[in-house]
């Protein structure tokens, strides 16, 4: 294995000031995406959306690290012909890939769910390391209800998550390690945390029997909040406190980074709540963003499909991306968020 190489990755991965673009949305969740704009989801459509971001000159080379891909992406060429993937590595950011198969039923466990996608991932993977991909993406999704998560479903995600990111490190790609407890329903804060520390102490467990070195992968987790649907909200401190007593006392210290992904968390909150966990301080891991919704939600309403709205899209996507270095540093404050982008 290549060890150095990994390491080296997986740090710029998480570098001071600077996180991931999550920008795998697979067919069917673009689509609903572009439908909340009235955009039609075309190969040339997802193109020139995706192209917009990446030719984002002022935040690709200040703010972010690595943007994850999905297969279409991966192998698309911007309108010019330069492979999109060219356009990511000379902005100085690290191109990535969703590899799994999306979360299917799991049998015997109803309303729960198995990720997919472990057939056929080592040649897979050889294929995306030829494309440029240095590090790749598998979501496990929990999620909490009426006697739900099983332990079956917790172990079952796990499981694949390290079986994924054994192969990922054996192909010298750097895996990023995804367990999301959802934050749909109406549970409190206190049972957030509860499942997530079982998922996190279970996922940890499987990386360890899958010989897997922590020094070469990152976390991507849920943060520890109430349910959309609850009625007991939590204030940012709350979220902050909560987040990193968990992640202290379930992630090892050689983890290079965590970077959170965002959820269904407003942007501001994700901000917010990533700002007041790093001015916690003392933490042995880096702490980043690793956004989909929250770094695109404002550029997809500003762009709507239109090529005038390019540069108002830009602006859109460079400011919030900006938001997010500035909280992973623990220096964003509501004061910035009125400057103008
Ligand atoms: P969100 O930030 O929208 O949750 O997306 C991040 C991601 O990559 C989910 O797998």
């Amino acid at each position: 294995m290549m060890t150095a190489e990994l390491d080296t990755i997986a740090q710029k991965m998480v570098a001071d000031g600077k996180g991931i673009l999550a920008a795998d949305e697979s067919s069917s969740t673009i689509k609903k995406r572009f439908d909340a704009i009235g955009v039609a989801s075309t190969e040339d459509n997802r193109r020139d959306y995706r192209e917009l971001l990446f030719r984002s000159t002022e935040a690709m080379k200040k703010y972010i690290s690595g943007v994850i891909l999905f297969d279409e992406t991966i192998r698309q060429k911007a309108k010019d012909g330069t492979p999109l993937v060219t356009l990511i590595a000379e902005a100085g950011a690290v191109p990535g890939i969703k590899v799994d198969a999306g979360a299917k039923p799991l049998p015997f466990c109803p309303g729960e769910t198995i990720t997919e996608g472990l057939d056929g991932l080592a040649g897979r993977l050889k294929e995306y390391y030829d494309l440029g991909a240095r590090f790749a993406k598998w979501r496990a999704v929990i999620d909490i209800g009426a006697g739900i998560p099983s332990y079956t479903a917790i172990r079952t995600n796990a499981h694949a998550l390290a079986r994924y990111a054994a192969l990922c490190q054996e192909a010298k790609i750097v895996p990023i390690v995804e367990p999301e407890v959802l934050m749909d329903g109406d549970h409190d804060i206190e049972r957030c945390y509860e499942v997530t520390e079982f998922v996190l102490k279970e996922t940890f467990q499987e990386l360890y029997y899958q010989r897997i070195r922590l020094e070469g992968m990152v976390l991507k987790p849920n943060m520890v909040v109430p349910g959309k649907k609850s009625a007991k909200k939590a204030s940012v401190e709350e979220v902050a406190e909560k987040t990193v007593r968990l992640l202290k006392s379930c992630v090892p210290s050689v983890v290079p980074g965590i970077a959170f992904l965002s959820g269904g968390q407003s942007d501001e909150e994700a901000t917010a709540h990533l700002d007041a966990m790093v001015k916690l301080g003392g933490l042995p891991w880096k702490l980043t963003y690793s956004y989909g919704r929250a770094l695109q939600a404002a550029p997809q309403k500003a762009w709507s499909g239109k090529a005038e709205n390019m540069a108002a899209a830009q602006a859109a996507f460079t400011h919030r991306a900006r938001m997010n270095s500035l909280a992973a540093l623990g220096q964003w404050s509501s004061a910035e968020e009125k400057k103008a982008a």
